[in-house]
């Protein structure tokens, strides 16, 4: 088979690594991949937002799968174009991929169809919002409800901060048109869990479970960033929330979706909150999470193409997911000054450490090839993962493999998976 990935990413990377080990792929192409993906895949210069050009390649290179690996271009419908040329995709049509696209749509959708989460109310006027705000508890949560990078999710502490978010997102425009609507969201505590379920429409079946790391700095101070590192599984996710989620949160929402004739075929990452009153959905995203993929990816069993084929078909009820009984951690290492300025360029050392360890991986983000060799190219620079027997050697892994990369401004989280410390 040749299979296509588009995006660019660490999450991409992870992808590309389980192709690159599946029996059914010949060729991997990229459109427009990385520097490290280029080691697996033939990357191709064509934006992920390039439904068109995406398409003739495909058809002019008889690709007989594509994989869409961001939010954007899925949210835009790039899915959508395969579709009608007749080409296999993995990734949801426009129309399901709102469950990520639009935060209103998604909290609407939990209501209707009784899904745990938080209480909240949806404004598109700002004075609404506003005096709304005057008699609600603090804190308290507040959304754009479009795409922001993950950056349009603003917690306030007390109402001074929340008039304030209100006017950034839907006066000030911080994040454009994904401003336009906002919801207000009760604030729940607990602790956070990603679970990423393959879906064929009709069936869904989880992956092993993962912790991200939002927050910038040690002890989750700091701006929010795309994500800072993840540990799998999360000893926080037990046999008992797991049963409760599949029961209450999985499939209901698959079947919610197939109610509203948004068959949803692809990856759904539930964000969950594990509150004292069980286990709600924080959000929905419509792909692989990143850094999660990071983690959960190398722990899968299966061919990933298998099972990518088989959520296409329909058929994701006879494929038996199965992940290793062991942990993985990832630690990103960013370039300082992320998420807000930084300087790139820095020739990145070490790289070639990781080709003949087993259990350890480096995945490229931010990252591109010069004449001066590899060099940093954005915040997220790489993921360095490592897997373990268990939590606690897979991060004395991931850290020690830290130190086998060198660049100048590498800046990296030091407390990744220090929740464990604490189960
Ligand atoms: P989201 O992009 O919706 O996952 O939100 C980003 C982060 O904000 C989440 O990972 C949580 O840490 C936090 N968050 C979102 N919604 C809530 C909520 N209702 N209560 C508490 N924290 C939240
Ligand atoms: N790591 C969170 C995300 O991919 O949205």
């Amino acid at each position: 088979m040749k299979v296509l990935i588009v995006g660019g990413g660490g999450r991409e990377h992870a992808i590309a690594v389980k192709c690159s080990e599946s029996k059914l792929v010949d060729k991997l192409f990229a459109a427009p991949g990385n520097a490290g993906i280029a080691k697996l895949a033939e990357c191709v210069d064509i934006s992920v937002m390039d439904a068109d050009k995406l398409v003739a390649f495909a058809k002019d290179n008889n690709i007989d799968l594509t994989i869409i690996g961001p939010d954007d271009p899925l949210v835009a419908g790039v899915a959508d174009a395969f579709i009608r040329e007749g080409l296999r995709v993995f990734g949801p049509a426009k129309n399901a991929a709102i469950i990520e696209g639009s935060k209103a749509f998604s909290k609407d959708l939990m209501k209707k169809y009784n899904i745990p989460s938080a209480a909240y109310e949806v404004f598109d006027n700002a004075n609404a919002a506003l005096s709304y705000l005057e008699t609600a508890k603090m804190p308290i949560v507040l959304k754009a409800d479009g795409l922001a990078l993950g950056k349009g999710v603003l917690i306030c502490n007390n109402l001074e901060e929340a008039k304030a978010g209100v006017k950034t997102l839907m006066l000030d425009k911080q994040f454009g048109t994904a401003g336009d609507k906002i919801v207000i969201e009760e604030f729940m505590t607990g602790r956070e869990v990603s679970v990423l379920c393959f879906c064929d429409g009709t069936h869904i079946k989880p992956m092993t479970s993962a912790q991200d790391h939002k927050r910038a700095k040690d002890g989750d101070k700091g701006l929010n960033t795309g994500g800072m590192g993840t540990f799998s599984p999360s000893p926080f996710y037990t046999e008992e929330v797991d049963k409760f989620c599949k029961e209450k949160i999985y499939q209901p929402t698959m079947d919610a979706m197939k109610a509203e004739g948004r068959d949803f075929t692809g990856i759904l990452f539930c964000g969950l909150m594990l509150t004292e009153d069980g286990p709600k959905v924080l959000e929905y995203n419509a792909r692989f999470g990143d850094p999660e993929a990071q983690v959960v990816l190398p722990r899968m069993k299966n061919d990933i193409i298998e099972v990518m084929e088989a959520c296409i078909d329909g058929k994701l009820d006879e494929v038996d997911l199965q992940f290793e009984d062991n942990a993985a951690v990832c630690v990103i290492l960013a370039s300082d000054g992320y998420p807000e300025h930084y300087d790139k360029g820095f020739v990145i050392n070490g790289l070639d450490t990781f080709d003949d360890k087993d259990g350890y991986y480096v995945f490229h983000a931010g990252t591109k090839l010069t004449d001066k060799g590899i060099v940093t190219n954005g915040g997220r620079v790489l993921g360095v993962t490592a897997k373990g027997d268990d939590l606690f050697k897979a991060r004395a892994n991931a850290y020690e493999a830290t130190k086998w990369i060198d660049f100048e401004n590498k800046y990296m989280r030091n407390d990744i998976g220090k929740a464990i410390d604490e189960q």
